[in-house]
């Protein structure tokens, strides 16, 4: 880990982009290739033509919350984000989400909000996601759920389209994601938009393939809901940029979030638990894509990994 540059405490792990013309993903800094690639996303990113989205994994509770506020505040000041997306799943005491903590999140510097398996945990989110259109639940959940599954998002640099997909493998019944994928690229997500999608899964296969799946048709997949930020950020061959999972923003000593104790009784003897969220200190998990706004394709990846220790 290396600290950042004012030395504030954070520190900031990014892993270097890697795409199809740079293999290595920790040695390459003295690559030529690579830092002619890093010199013309610069020299792009001046001329405002580079869009650098900030994907954040599982909010988890209100240690979840208060790291996010504080980085992306960070972030925001000293790298100019275009966009903010962040996986709220977990960000109302584990369970989903409700208007006030969606709110506090909008206040914090999210853009637009995605959810999971844990979309219905709070009985008011039905009627949230009919008033609220920056909050997404899964595309692919039955069509008469309410809600919607992919939005059109206004930034400074221009529009974004965020879907959020779910997974079938070890998860609850849904209809076929990649199927679903196809039918909004093919239907009504505007065509040559900047797309990006939240795939929540359980299965890294499922997240990989869908990587494959989605690689040229949109901007960038990023997998979340496994909590653990997996160290694979990259740009895929057609220029989709690509990760299997963002991580959690949630408290560090934890089991995904939750506190030690009830899941070790849970584990050791079999009994039911009730599982809350941990205190302490947090960490925020994420990746930023820095998008070409006019191929569409992303330049770069890089995983983002800021603790408060
Ligand atoms: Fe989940
Ligand atoms: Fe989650």
């Amino acid at each position: 880990m290396e600290p950042n540059e004012n030395g504030s405490g954070f520190y900031v792990i990014m892993h270097p982009a890697s795409s199809n013309k740079f293999s290595g993903r920790f040695a390459i800094f003295t690559d030529k290739a690579y830092i002619e690639t890093k010199r013309k996303i610069s020299e792009l990113f001046k001329l405002r033509q580079i869009m650098k989205i900030l994907c954040v994994g599982d909010i988890v509770g209100s240690p979840g919350r208060r790291i996010f506020k504080t980085a992306v505040e960070k972030l925001r000041r000293e790298i100019g984000l275009a966009a903010v997306i962040v996986n709220a799943e977990n960000a109302a005491g584990g369970r989903g989400v409700t208007g006030a903590i969606a709110k506090e999140l909008f206040d914090s510097g999210a853009d637009v909000i995605t959810l999971g398996d844990h979309v219905w945990d709070q009985r008011e989110t039905a009627s949230l996601l009919e008033l609220e259109t920056r909050i997404l639940r899964p595309a692919n959940l039955p069509p008469a759920c309410p809600g919607r599954g992919w939005g059109v998002f206004k930034t400074d640099l221009g529009e974004i389209i965020v879907m959020a997909l779910v997974g079938r493998t070890f998860m609850n019944p849904s209809d076929c994601p990649f199927r679903k994928a196809d039918e909004l690229l093919n239907g009504p997500i505007p065509r040559n938009g900047i797309v990006i999608c939240d795939f929540h899964a359980e299965a890294t296969s499922e997240k990989i393939y869908m990587g494959w799946h989605l690689d040229g048709r949109v901007s960038a997949v990023f997998g979340t809901h496994t909590h653990v930020q997996t160290s694979d950020a990259k740009v895929l061959p057609e220029g989709t940029g690509y990760i299997t999972d963002l991580g959690m923003t949630g408290p560090i000593d934890s089991v995904i979030g939750r506190e030690i104790a009830p899941v070790r009784h849970r584990f050791t003897t079999g009994m039911p638990s009730q599982f809350d969220v941990a205190k302490g200190p947090a960490v925020l998990e994420g990746c930023i894509f820095d998008i070409d706004r006019t191929t569409r394709k992303t330049l770069s990846a890089k995983a983002v990994r800021i603790s408060e220790t």
